[in-house]
């Protein structure tokens, strides 16, 4: 369940919820909402500031209990930072940390000031849209496999107002992309024993039922082999889990319009197959199905919003496993599209799955194709965790995906694709090569990809360093689906 987003246009101390959060700066000037509070109070505010429990550094917050004058029962005075410095991600960030600040506490509803905030070239409903995704991002909490404890892991908060006035589109369009993220982070933190290839199916298939105007098929082994799909059947078969291909569709355009076309690799889990991964952090190749998840994600905020555009999803589902089954370092596979790959390392499988998925977007004659996938480490190298890696032979659809990243704050920095690293892919016993030696190794990946989208419009998002935060409680992030959605959203305006 999301929160339960609204607007108010009630002042801080008149608000009827739990608790009300307002802002202060690092040069210890007020937000209208902090000075109004401070008013009303008898200047509770500015004595804290004197007293330096208040100092308004970003990340910062002070928590105040029954100030008089004021209806809500706490008061959370978050820090702004350097009123000079206040941008979008400023705003999103001292919403999370307010939530976060708040994150054991018995609030059940919470009205934020923090949309009031001037943000540079920004309006009131992205403003609203950015608190409403950045509080529900914190107030998500992963559940699904805690069941030796009762139900007190589960978020307590449940209403967020938003300082605003013509905002109700705007959260509208949050929650419906706040789902979409939630969809895809579940999927994500889910353990691999039980968010395998037919789990993933069986969501879609959940979906669909559940939608309107939304379609799922799912195609099995036999009719993959039909279809010659031996890239991807060969990363498959070393698993006793069966490979699912998920297609789901939305007609929300109507007949006769070209779709667009999201494709994710779903690796439910890597382990590298038969060259297998080292031991210490491969529980985190779990995560492996999270460009799976985004373009799920994203579907499912495509159909909330119901947006007029025709939409494909396809998922190639899969397990890589080291097997006496499995596919081996130099096999020879034949892709769908006819061309033959020499495997080279059965841990650059995520290739061999998309380009048979890629292939198959093909027949539903797209307008645009865009893949997700955790696909390289070296794209986490060159970029880190803050953007997603993107390649794109086509200018202008790469500049709309860079556009869409930074107007939902979900942003990608593109890589070149040029035809000098082909090269790198060549083999002496098939058409191309799985792996393109040690430089450039998130480029290669793409060129790779490239060769299976010959005449298409085309993009790539490399999300291995967005879509999950690293460690022992890192969670999946639901990235690309800010992005995707944001993208989709602008080609129906
Ligand atoms: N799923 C991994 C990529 C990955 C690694 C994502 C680490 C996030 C964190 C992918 O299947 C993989 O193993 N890629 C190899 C490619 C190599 C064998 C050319 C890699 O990046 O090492
Ligand atoms: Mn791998
Ligand atoms: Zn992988």
């Amino acid at each position: 369940m999301t929160l339960k987003f609204s607007q108010t246009t009630a002042t801080p101390d008149a608000a009827d919820v739990d608790c009300a959060i307002v802002g202060v700066f690092e040069d210890r000037s007020l937000s209208a909402a902090a000075a109004r509070v401070d008013e009303a109070s008898g200047g509770a505010i500015r004595r804290l500031i004197d007293s330096g429990d208040i100092t308004g550094k970003i990340g910062s917050h002070a928590l105040l209990h029954a100030l008089p004058g004021i209806k809500a029962a706490r008061v959370l005075v978050a820090g702004l930072g350097d009123p000079r410095k206040f941008d979008g991600a400023a705003l999103r960030r001292a919403t999370r940390d307010a939530l976060a600040a708040l994150r054991n506490s018995p609030v059940t509803s919470l009205a934020s000031w923090l949309t009031e905030l001037e943000v540079p070239g920004r309006d009131e409903a992205w403003k609203l849209r950015i608190a409403a995704l950045a509080a529900d991002h914190q107030n998500y909490r992963y559940t699904a496999t805690f069941k030796s404890k009762d139900g007190t892991r589960a978020a307590t908060l449940k209403s967020l107002a938003l300082a605003g006035r013509d905002g109700a589109h705007a959260l509208a369009e949050a929650e419906a992309i706040a789902l979409g993220v939630r969809f895809a982070r579940e999927l994500g933190n889910l353990p691999p024993n039980i968010c395998n290839p037919a789990h993933i199916a069986a969501q879609a298939q959940a979906f669909a039922d559940s939608h309107d105007g939304v379609t799922c098929e799912v195609l099995e082994r036999e009719a993959m082999q039909a279809l010659g799909m031996g890239a991807l059947l060969g990363v498959a078969q070393g698993s006793a889990n069966a490979p699912k291909l998920i297609v789901l569709r939305w007609n929300g355009a109507g007949n006769g319009i070209k779709p667009y076309a999201l494709v994710g690799k779903g690796i439910t889990f890597d382990t590298g197959g038969i060259s297998i991964k080292p031991g210490a952090g491969m529980e985190e190749m779990k995560f492996d199905m999270c460009g799976a998840a985004g373009v799920l994600g994203a579907f499912v905020a495509a159909v909330e919003l119901k947006l007029p555009l025709n939409l494909v999803c396809i998922v190639a589902a899969v397990e890589n496993m080291p097997d006496g089954n499995a596919y081996r370092p130099g096999d020879v596979l034949t892709s769908m599209s006819g061309t033959t790959i020499e495997v080279l390392n059965t841990d650059a499988e995520g290739r061999l799955i998309l380009c048979d998925a890629l292939t198959y977007a093909q027949r539903f004659d797209p307008q645009v194709i865009i893949d997700a996938a955790t696909l390289t480490g070296a794209c986490v190298v060159a970029l880190g965790k803050h953007a997603s890696g993107l390649m794109s032979a086509d200018d202008e659809l790469a500049a709309q995906l860079v556009a869409a990243g930074e107007a939902s704050l979900d942003r990608a920095w593109r890589l070149p694709l040029w035809d000098d690293y082909q090269s790198q892919l060549e083999s002496g016993f098939a058409d191309v090569a799985n792996i393109g030696g040690k430089y450039a190794g998130a480029i290669t990946a793409g060129c790779f990809l490239s060769r299976f989208t010959n005449g298409q419009r085309w993009a790539h998002l490399d999300v291995a360093g967005t879509a999950w935060d690293e460690g022992r409680k890192g969670l999946a992030t639901g990235r690309p689906v800010p992005l995707l959605v944001q993208y989709l959203v602008d080609r129906c305006t």
